[in-house]
């Protein structure tokens, strides 16, 4: 596709994050790596800048950073709108639908039907599956579809399938399916026939709007502890209003997910980070647990000031287990092949200085226990980011554009959870800012939209020597 080379000029339009050409996306879907390229589908609205009707969009990156775009991948169909879901390659052609040679990449979707639910039925939403067998280029669905009916209740959405093998070796797929205020997981020898294996949904978790988009993986911390990590979205009842994902630590048999969680942690505390879920089929040769979330919130997704598309998603991060004195958290850090977009990097001295474009990544350092970090540029739009009293602020109030919602400018906190900040690393790229903090361990994704450029960093409580690196467009 030539679309990549057009000039993504727009107002606010992200230069190195992911955006479709136009029209509207939400959640990313189906991220599958295979032969040297990562896919990411997406919740794709391919007639208005609205959500309605779903299809799967498509683009592929060989290095996470730089996209190609790609013809839509899978259309509406009988059965209904193509919702958010997961895709796997079928290596043991389990399902019939490849061959051991020619292995199927399956996309695994929830299909929402619209006409049922005018008619006020409650099982509109039932798991459907589809199957390239050119590396994702075409797709067919699956005459037998659906591979899940719906047991009778509204909300029952969100596969997201991974191949699980116990300590026999002895190996299925497991689904697991965000089931209005739980998550219900399926096990399959083949993706066509699902068996209910168990719920999960602890009494303490935060229950402030419906689940979504679940995912279910191991991770392994540097001592070679391996823990299960549970993500679920929720809308609303994010810390910051509106859309977020929480997670849980704990433990998977193959049956049930057991937590040793005991509060709600949260993976991202900015406004601007949902629905993400994890690449499969990564090499092991590579390791990494890779993710990716769409950048926005229900809160204001559909009416932010930007044509003739709406949404990015977040930088590709990869999710590490770290051991804190209380506990398991999971820290989401840039790719490392993010860095290949610098280009100058400059050593800035003293607590002021300005900056020349828009494209920016800043590496700093604290130098006491407060900081205050005030982006700004000579209109009066400002963006201030505060660490005071155990909580980490950004305060977008005043950032340019922000009465399309009255929900959009606000202050938001983050409790710091006895981290002690030790680094900072803050992206910048238009309409969003990024906030990394000990290598990810708290994050803040948010949205700005400056009336202009952000020209000018001020400092207080930060050493006075500190990277900036001016970063090339995707595009
Ligand atoms: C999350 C979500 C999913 C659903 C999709 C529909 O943002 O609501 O639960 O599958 O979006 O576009």
């Amino acid at each position: 596709s030539q679309l990549d080379t057009k000039s993504f000029t727009e107002p606010f339009r992200p230069q190195y994050h992911f955006s479709p050409e136009a029209n509207w996306m939400n959640d990313p879907n189906g991220m599958v790596y295979l032969d040297g390229e990562y896919h990411l589908f997406y919740q794709y609205y391919p007639d208005s800048t609205v959500w309605g009707p779903m299809h799967w969009g498509h683009a592929v990156s060989t290095d996470l950073v730089h996209w190609e775009h790609l013809p839509i991948a899978i259309y509406p169909d009988k059965n209904g709108w193509i919702f958010s879901g997961s895709a796997v390659i079928d290596h043991n052609n389990t399902s019939g639908l490849g061959s051991p040679q020619n292995p199927a990449m399956i996309a695994i979707f929830t299909y929402h039907d619209p006409v049922g639910e005018k008619e006020g039925r409650v099982d509109f939403q039932t798991q459907g599956i589809a199957y390239s067998l050119d590396k994702g280029r075409t797709w067919t669905v699956y005459a037998d579809n659906p591979v899940l009916k719906n047991p009778g209740i509204k909300d029952f959405r969100d596969p997201k399938v991974r191949w699980y093998a116990d300590s026999e070796g002895n190996g299925k797929w497991i689904m697991s399916l965000a089931v209005w205020d739980k998550i219900s997981f399926y096990s399959s020898p083949n993706l066509l026939d699902w068996t209910f294996e168990s719920d999960f949904n602890p009494d303490w978790a935060a229950y402030g709007g419906v689940w979504e988009c679940p995912d279910l993986f191991p991770l392994t911390d540097t001592d070679g502890t391996q823990k299960w990590i549970l993500f679920v979205s929720i809308n609303p009842g994010g810390p910051q209003g509106g859309s977020a994902t929480q997670y849980f630590v704990g433990n998977f048999d193959g049956k049930t997910f057991s937590t040793e969680s005991s509060e709600t942690l949260w993976l991202d505390y900015g406004a601007d980070n949902y629905a993400g879920v994890t690449w499969s089929n990564v090499p092991e040769s590579d390791g990494r647990t890779l993710f990716i979330g769409w950048m926005s919130n229900w809160q204001y997704a559909q009416i932010v000031p930007t044509h003739p598309w709406r949404s990015a998603t977040t930088l590709p991060r990869n999710l590490e287990l770290v051991k804190k004195d209380n506990g398991y958290l999971v820290a989401s850090r840039p790719v490392k092949e993010i860095e290949k977009l610098r280009t100058e990097s400059i050593t800035v001295s003293g607590n002021s200085f300005e900056l020349e474009n828009e494209l920016v990544e800043l590496l700093l350092s604290p130098n006491q226990e407060d900081f205050k970090i005030h982006i700004s540029n000579d209109k009066g739009d400002r963006v201030i980011i505060e660490k005071s009293d155990q909580e980490l602020k950004i305060d977008r109030t005043q950032s340019g554009f922000i009465d399309f919602s009255t929900e959009f400018p606000a202050v938001h906190n983050a409790p710091l959870h006895a981290i002690d900040v030790k680094n900072i690393r803050l992206f910048i790229d238009r309409s969003s800012i990024e906030i990394f903090i000990n290598d990810g361990e708290l994050v803040m994704t948010e949205l700005v939209f400056p009336t202009f450029p952000f020209t000018n960093v001020n400092l207080e409580g930060i050493s006075d020597s500190n990277t900036l690196h001016y970063l090339n467009g995707i595009w």
